[in-house]
């Protein structure tokens, strides 16, 4: 089929590449014309993994091209806009400038029966608002949620665990549905459940998605805080507690809490929605979420804090990640180096590392110090701060070895990803969050 991507940021270049990758002819557009150049070149514009090979690939079969022209998106059989919904300026809300930009360009190429579909993050409401634009060209609208986790974001697109398809009543909505089955073939054929809704269903489920995401992480870190007080050991709590399959052990990592292009934003224009919708007090439990989320940073500053006998100023501090999370280069709302900056603030000299996310953390934070390798990040510092669990650092770095290194043995594990033992059989003083 032929396919438009309408935005190429972490979801649309990686949806763009992965639906050439299963066979469709596709055009991605973006109005950043650097980074149209870098992916015309099969240049993947940001880290992921399996990118840069699909990117490459379908660039060679002459698949997959891209462009600044949306003139282009004209004889697709279908348009997915990825565009970017970021939290307003001010406010909690998402802003909506992308995403009515992108109709407002797409809507003239449009023919009749061509079916767009929306995969960004909107607020309820926005896709029936949208509709009766796009029917008025004789397209149809579908919203078409997009659960990518960011390190994951091929195989996650290729061969998701869900499809869902928010589409109209009547024939125009069975229709569409068929269309994007077509496009989806390898995950419709091997029986991935496919959800044909309404637009309210399909919006909602994305948004309670991530809510329910963060709420899991939120919990397990209001527990660490329990924990902090009676001296239990929030990893084993997890542990035995998801054992229980009702509960699950996954997203329950108690560390520096969640952040990303995603989750908080997410839960933010979420309850600023419900509370436009009158509905404020049903999701008034996200307020929490985040501000238990946000308490983990605190807590953090405190741990280095105590970690060096109250005195931060003028001390080395070896800050191990800057990404939001290990597989991705993605700084947006990190809490890693939002701890940095913070004991920067507090007169720390901060050296940061991280595998692939240095780039952009220079470029958001260029007051902090940016070494590439490990081991010279490590060199002469008083304490050492693990903020995103790469392999590298939770895995790879042996306690004798950093041992050699550091000045001071003091490590706080911010991802609770340490062997806690080894490192203090090593001499080490070791601090997790929500551990003894
Ligand atoms: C998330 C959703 O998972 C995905 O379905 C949606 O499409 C986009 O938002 P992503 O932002 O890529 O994906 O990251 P995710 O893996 O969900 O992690 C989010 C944050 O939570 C990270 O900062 C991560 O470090 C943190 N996290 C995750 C924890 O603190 N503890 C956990 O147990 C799990």
């Amino acid at each position: 089929m032929r396919l438009s991507v309408i935005g190429c940021g972490y979801l649309g270049a990686v949806h763009a590449a992965a639906m050439a990758s299963i066979g469709h002819e596709v055009v991605g557009i973006d109005v950043d014309a650097g980074k149209i150049e870098a992916l015309s070149k099969g240049e993947a514009p940001f880290f992921e993994p399996g990118l840069q090979e699909i990117l490459s690939e379908g660039i060679t079969s002459g698949r997959l091209s891209f462009t600044t022209d949306i003139s282009a998106a004209e004889g697709a059989a279908v348009h997915f806009i990825g565009v970017g919904t970021p939290q307003q300026h001010g406010g909690y809300a998402a802003d909506l400038t992308f995403v009515n930009a992108a109709f407002a360009a797409l809507l003239p190429h449009l023919s009749e029966g061509d079916i767009v579909a929306g995969k960004s993050t909107v607020p309820v409401g926005t896709t029936a608002e949208l509709a009766p634009r796009v029917a008025a060209t004789g397209a149809t609208l579908v919203w078409n949620p997009e659960f990518l986790r960011e390190g994951w974001a091929v195989q996650d697109t290729i061969d998701p665990d869900r499809l869902v398809a928010g589409v109209p009543e009547g024939a125009d909505g069975e229709r569409a549905a068929r269309i994007l089955r077509e496009v989806y073939h390898p995950a419709v054929a091997k029986g991935t459940p496919f959800i044909v809704t309404d637009y309210a269903t399909a919006e909602l489920v994305k948004v309670s998605a991530n809510a329910f995401l963060a709420t899991k992480i939120s919990f397990i870190n209001a527990m660490a805080e329990i924990a902090e007080v009676t001296g239990a050991d929030v990893t084993q709590l997890a542990d035995a507690i998801g054992h229980d399959v009702r509960i699950g052990r996954r997203f329950l990592g108690a560390g520096i809490g969640f952040g990303g292009g995603c989750l908080p934003k997410d839960i933010r224009a979420f309850a600023a929605r419900a509370e436009e919708l009158g509905r404020g007090e049903s999701v008034n439990f996200l307020r929490e979420v985040d501000a238990i989320n946000m308490r983990r940073r605190d807590r953090a500053v405190e741990l280095v804090t105590e970690a060096l006998d109250g005195r931060v100023h003028g001390k080395k501090i070896a800050v191990l990640g800057a990404a939001f999370k290990p597989h991705s280069d993605d700084v947006r709302d990190s809490p890693a180096l939002d701890v940095a900056v913070r004991l920067k603030g507090l007169g720390a000299e901060i050296v940061v590392t991280d595998p692939q996310a240095i780039d952009n953390a220079r470029r958001v934070h260029p007051q902090l110090t940016y070494v590439a390798d490990r081991d010279e990040a490590l060199r002469d510092a008083d304490a050492v701060l693990l903020v995103t669990e790469w392999d590298e650092y939770r895995r790879e770095m042996d306690p004798e070895h950093v041992s050699a290194l550091t000045h001071g043995r003091v490590i706080v594990d911010g991802r609770n990803g340490l062997d806690a033992a080894a490192w203090r059989a090593a001499g080490w003083t070791y601090y997790g969050m929500g551990r003894p």
